[in-house]
């Protein structure tokens, strides 16, 4: 049974050596955060991004994920993937991208999924921020 479950080294390895983990002030105008929760088992995912407001590039990417170790896992890979990225290219990622980079089973799609909404959560949050900041 154990090996059955066994997860994959690379998620051992974001679990154990998490990139990006932490917080960013939510009360500057160019942090995006995005919260979300998964419905079936209830583990939360933060996701907060800083963006450079000329450019449109991810220039900071943390993460707190309460959670299994392929959420916690797939929300590392996330920071990693859109770091240095534009918003329009980040909110394309697929959660796909992640199960298939971390090898996770079936029963562990949703926790990759969890990383895909919490980066669309934290997009949307920034664009909302700057639309506000801009009719001000
Ligand atoms: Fe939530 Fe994975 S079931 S920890
Ligand atoms: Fe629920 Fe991983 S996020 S089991």
């Amino acid at each position: 049974a154990l090996t059955k479950r066994a997860y994959h080294p690379r998620v051992i390895d974001h679990y154990t050596n998490p990139r990006n983990i932490g917080s960013l002030d939510k009360k500057l105008s160019n942090v995006g955060t995005g919260l979300v929760g998964a419905p079936a088992c209830g583990d939360v995912m933060k996701l907060q991004i800083q963006v450079n407001d000329e450019t449109g590039v991810i220039e900071n990417v943390k993460f707190k994920t309460f959670g299994c170790g392929s959420a916690i896992a797939s929300s590392s890979y996330m920071t990693e993937l859109v770091r240095g990225k534009t918003l329009d290219v980040a909110s394309q990622i697929k959660n796909t991208e992640i199960a298939k980079e971390l090898s996770l089973p079936p029963v562990k799609l949703h926790c990759s999924m969890l990383a895909e909404d919490a980066i669309k959560a934290a997009i949307q949050d920034y664009r909302s921020k700057r639309k506000t900041t801009v009719l001000k």
